[in-house]
């Protein structure tokens, strides 16, 4: 990343760190322990860096001057606040998810859920999407309206992909609006509360959103993938198989021509049993659906990247290009 432009982004990712623990911050104890338990874990910070990098990309009617990089301190300001909405709003859907999931391992320490019970790893991640709610508001009527719809659509999504499809469902349509609604509607919203808060025009903004829509099935694509093929991803491997839910790779054998790999699907799909799960898990990771995965990542990957081509042609559009790339490869 381009020398100045890196200064700037950690400038401003440094204070959404300093502000994300003193913004939910409570007079009781307990909560206040909660609530920063899987802030304090750490996590990429992907949908703040995201801001960030679409809110530099600078003026639209402006020559991409360096100093561009530099945004009216008003703007630094609201960016942060707008990176602290989507990261309380994103850790909320984490505290909620572990619940749905089961799971014990969050960022590499133990789970809401798995520390402090169900109830109150539900009721946390409700305090800190009330704290997202609180910040969204100094950012104006807009931007309320823009994160309410966005938490609609993460919460069907992840009710859709609860639910499971219906007979008459097409299985991938439904992954794909299911990964659309839960991950891509908040990565998208990222780059778009970035690209109004830089006061791009009207047609850049969208294609921001776009672009950040592409992006996020490409992220929950690769997050996918990873529940099958790593273990070093801080939370535990094989939930997806563990839930019943038919991922891409899953999805993909049942696309192929080999009665092995339709009973492979079948078998998942009708739930496994816990000592099947490393069986299954070795079985998926030396199959060819791994590498057809990988494709379809980077497909979804150059797409995104594709609808950077009408933005500024500044560092920080091309740090949004390398972002994709590192989005996709990080499932290799
Ligand atoms: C995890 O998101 C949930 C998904 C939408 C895949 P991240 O992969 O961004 O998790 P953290 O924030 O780095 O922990
Ligand atoms: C849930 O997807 C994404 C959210 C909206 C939180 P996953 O269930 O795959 O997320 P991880 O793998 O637990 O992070
Ligand atoms: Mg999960
Ligand atoms: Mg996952």
């Amino acid at each position: 990343m381009d020398d100045q432009l890196n200064n700037e982004v950690r400038a401003i990712l440094a204070r959404v760190e300093t502000r994300l623990q003193d913004e939910v911050a409570s007079s009781l104890p307990f909560l206040d322990i909660a609530a920063k338990h899987i802030i304090c874990a750490g996590g990429k910070r992907f949908r703040p860096l995201l801001v960030t990098l679409c809110g530099l990309l600078g003026d639209a009617n402006a020559d991409a001057t360096r100093a561009k990089v530099r945004p009216h301190s008003d703007s630094r300001e609201r960016l942060i606040d707008a990176a602290l909405v989507v990261e309380l709003t994103h850790v909320a859907s984490l505290y909620h998810d572990d619940v749905m999931d089961d799971a014990d391992v969050r960022r590499g320490v133990p789970s809401a859920n798995a520390r402090f019970g169900n109830s109150v790893a539900i009721l946390v991640g409700d305090y800190l999407f009330a704290h997202a709610s609180r910040i969204v508001a100094g950012l104006g009527a807009d931007f309320v309206r823009i994160q309410a719809q966005t938490f609609a659509a993460l919460v069907t999504g992840q009710i859709a992909e609860l639910r499971g499809p219906s007979r008459e469902d097409d299985p991938f349509e439904h992954y794909y609006e299911v990964l659309d609604g839960k991950t891509a509607s908040l990565i998208a919203t990222s780059a778009l509360f970035g690209g109004l808060i830089a006061g791009l025009d009207a047609p850049q903004v969208t294609a921001l959103e776009r672009f950040g829509r592409k992006l996020g099935m490409a992220f929950q694509l690769a997050d996918d993938l990873i529940d099958i093929t790593s273990a070093a991803a801080g939370k535990p491997q094989g939930t997806d198989l563990r839930e019943g839910v038919a991922t891409l790779p899953v999805l993909l054998l049942n696309q192929s021509e080999s009665l092995t790999d339709k009973l492979l699907y079948e078998r998942i799909l009708g739930g496994l049993a816990e000592d099947e799960i490393p069986i299954v898990l070795q079985a998926l990771q030396g199959h060819p659906v791994v590498a057809r995965s990988r494709e379809i990542i980077s497909e979804w990957a150059t797409a995104a990247r594709a609808e950077l081509a009408t933005l500024p042609n500044t560092p920080a559009r091309a740090a949004l290009g390398t972002l994709c790339a590192e989005a996709a490869s990080r499932a290799s």
